[in-house]
């Protein structure tokens, strides 16, 4: 029996019309199911890959080179008509800023309707997925009238109707204070675990990854450094630079969105990689439920 091919599996370089090898040569897979976290300081790169994968680059004046596959099918042999057909409902994006996403004019349930559609079949009833209040309240109000909190869960109700197999998370969190974060990522784990969505998460929070995702992929100036577990990352974190993130955290526990409880990165011997997929057996007690 042939194995599924993975989710997403790319290996691009991107140039911008002024500036140049912004993305070197970045191999990432992302397997069906999976949560992959994508790390990096800002300027690293990171919206500019969530763009090279939707094929967006050329409404910034950017150009990708290299390999770009969606399960198993060449995205950069398809058309525009064909991506568009694609994205929303086999792909979907979760921008960082909620409130700038949605019309400001529309109603919340026109704008839900209207996202429904824009692209499919299916029941409206899937949005209360995203614990957004369904009544017609709720559903008269405009995105003015939304704290940021419930508009990034609108936005995700939007971006899942279609039960999208891959969803690209771009630092959906960080308009967000510290609870509503949490419940953001609480969202995100559980679409993973109850819908089996595949999500590239990209943040610049290591700890919030951390709780969140089966691996991380560490980006740093247009190139991945690493990519492993969290044990590994924060385990035997391989680069220099990842040393350096990873020593720069607060010391302590931290949340497990995946079980809801407290957890400890500890040392790891794990050194499984991105190419490589996550053995269950290999993962420390410590951080049990974060893999699993
Ligand atoms: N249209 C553009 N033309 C030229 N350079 C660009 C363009 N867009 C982005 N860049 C540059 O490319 C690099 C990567 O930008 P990108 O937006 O991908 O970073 P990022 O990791 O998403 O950062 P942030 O965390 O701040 O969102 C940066 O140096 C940025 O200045
Ligand atoms: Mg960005």
């Amino acid at each position: 029996m042939t194995e599924a091919p993975p989710l997403l599996s790319l290996r691009l370089s991107v140039d911008y019309r002024n500036k140049t090898e912004v993305l070197r040569d970045v191999a990432i897979e992302l397997r069906q199911g999976e949560i992959l976290g994508l790390v990096g300081e800002s300027g690293s790169g990171k919206s500019t890959l969530s763009l090279a994968i939707l094929r967006l680059l050329h409404l910034k004046g950017g150009t990708a080179r290299g390999d770009l596959f969606f399960k198993g099918q060449d995205l950069s042999a398809k058309t525009e008509a064909q991506m568009r057909l694609l994205s929303g409902r086999e792909i979907s994006i979760v921008l960082q800023s909620p409130l700038s996403s949605l019309n400001p004019a529309l109603r919340l349930g026109s704008q839900l309707s209207e996202a429904w559609r824009a692209h499919a079949t299916g029941t409206r009833e899937e949005c209360a997925s995203v614990s957004l209040p369904n009544d017609s309240d709720f559903l008269r109000r405009r995105s003015s009238q939304l704290s940021v909190g419930q508009a990034q869960r609108v936005i995700i109700a939007m971006a899942i109707l279609h039960r999208p197999s891959l969803l690209i998370a771009d630092e959906p969190t960080s308009a967000l204070d510290t609870i509503t974060q949490s419940e953001i990522l609480r969202l995100f784990a559980q679409l993973n675990r109850d819908l089996g969505m595949g999500i590239l998460y990209i943040s610049h929070d290591l700890l919030s990854v951390a709780a969140l995702c089966h691996r991380i992929a560490i980006l740093n100036a247009g190139q991945i450094l690493e990519c492993g577990p969290p044990a590994q990352i924060f385990g035997a974190p391989q680069h220099v630079y990842t040393q350096k993130l990873v020593a720069a955290l607060p010391r302590g526990p931290f949340l497990d969105f995946h079980s809801d409880k407290l957890a400890t990165p500890a040392p790891s011997d794990d050194r499984d990689g991105c190419a490589k997929r996550s053995d269950d057996s290999s993962i420390p007690d410590q951080i049990p439920s974060i893999v699993r």
